[in-house]
């Protein structure tokens, strides 16, 4: 999804707490997408785990957590 900023946003949920994360690859701000039980950058092949860590570089960081809240049913920025 994509935030008010033109962010795009993953969103993930475990044990009904969801997670977000700017889809934005730290290594060249490519935009990174789910595959499977990972998130891939189609750019230059880095691999984050869901929770944002990085498995496989070139990226040289996790991507960045956004704090969101669910209100009235929607998923909004905290
Ligand atoms: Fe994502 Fe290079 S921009 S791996």
């Amino acid at each position: 999804v994509k935030d008010s900023t033109g962010r795009t946003l993953l969103i993930t949920q475990s044990g009904g707490k969801l997670t977000a994360l700017d889809a934005t690859c730290t290594h060249m701000a490519c935009t990174v997408a789910p595959d499977g039980s990972k998130l891939q950058c189609p750019c230059h092949g880095s691999q984050y785990q869901l929770t944002g860590a990085v498995i496989q570089g070139p990226a040289p960081a996790a991507l960045h957590n956004v704090a969101v809240k669910v209100t009235s049913g929607q998923v909004v920025l905290a």
